[in-house]
């Protein structure tokens, strides 16, 4: 686990996009696991400007995302491929084809969805950088606490604190839907490398608990702390409960230094580095 913690969530945002673009150009086939809610939302938006900008193609990308409500009205605003379609997919050069989320067709049988991702997600060859954030109850995806650890994806009730959460992205006579559709801890921690992504002290809890905490189903993100490659930008409000955080900060420095010294450029993250083929582990 590598913790970083910066100023505030437009920090944020401009590292986290500065390392799915770097995952872009090493690997222009690679495999990407995708977040909604907002705290991904500005991070979006930066690799939009890139690609826009020239130079960031993802016309050889694969998505996946985390996670789809079950049970949603067709053509519902509150879908999740919606939201990526706004936030994302319709700005770059994506091949829609190659967009990934854990959708039921309507009449299809949901507990058929969870299986087909799964073999989607590995003919694809794996996911190499998952991009999550964290729910005010720790949840990672929508694996809410008591969820197993070694869960796959599946369908999930959601907690109460997660339909209250979410309520507040509702427009006038929508309501929130009670069951996703969601990749599992074991889906999540069998990618590559992660990136976790909090901001706002409404998170400093859940993060605490996250990183420094025993590792709990009752907590699920803490089952990052078994996972090799877990990249985790926090501003300093989320960050504001670490009891650690004058060592994340030294660590930081330690690492930077080591790539001015060894090799990785100024602009990219220390964390990045491409110089072991994750695929091979
Ligand atoms: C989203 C997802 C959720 C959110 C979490 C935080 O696909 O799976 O786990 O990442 O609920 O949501 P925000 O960013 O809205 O605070």
């Amino acid at each position: 686990m590598e913790i970083l913690i910066l100023p505030d969530a437009d920090a944020v945002a401009a590292r986290a996009a500065g390392i799915v673009q770097d995952m872009v150009s090493h690997r222009p086939d690679a495999v990407l696991g995708l977040a909604t809610g907002s705290t991904p939302v500005a991070m979006y938006r930066r690799l939009v400007e890139r690609h826009r900008a020239g130079g960031l193609s993802f016309a050889g990308i694969t998505t996946f995302n985390l996670d789809e409500y079950l049970g949603l009205p067709e053509g519902s605003p509150l879908g999740y491929r919606r939201f990526m379609r706004e936030h994302l997919f319709d700005h770059i050069d994506i091949d829609p084809a190659n967009t990934h989320l854990p959708e039921c067709a309507p009449g299809a049988d949901p507990r058929t969805v969870g299986p087909a991702y799964e073999d989607a997600i590995r003919s694809a060859g794996g996911i190499d950088l998952q991009v999550l954030g964290i729910g005010a109850n720790g949840h990672i995806g929508f694996n809410e606490p008591g969820s197993s650890l070694g869960s796959r994806t599946r369908i999930k009730t959601l907690a109460q604190r997660t339909v209250d959460d979410n309520s507040r992205l509702l427009g006038e006579g929508e309501t929130q839907p009670g069951l996703a559709i969601t990749m599992g801890i074991a889906t999540i921690t069998a990618a590559r490398r992660i990136l976790l992504l909090a901001t706002g002290e409404h998170k400093a809890r859940a993060v605490a608990l996250a990183f420094e905490g025993p590792l709990t189903a009752m907590h699920p993100a803490s089952a990052l702390q078994m996972h090799p490659r877990v990249r985790v930008i926090l501003d300093e409000p989320a960050a504001s409960e670490l009891a650690q955080q004058r060592y994340y900060h030294w660590v930081e420095e330690q690492n930077e230094s080591i790539a001015a010294r060894h090799g990785g450029s100024a602009d990219e993250d220390p964390w990045f580095h491409p110089s072991v083929d994750e695929r091979d582990d």
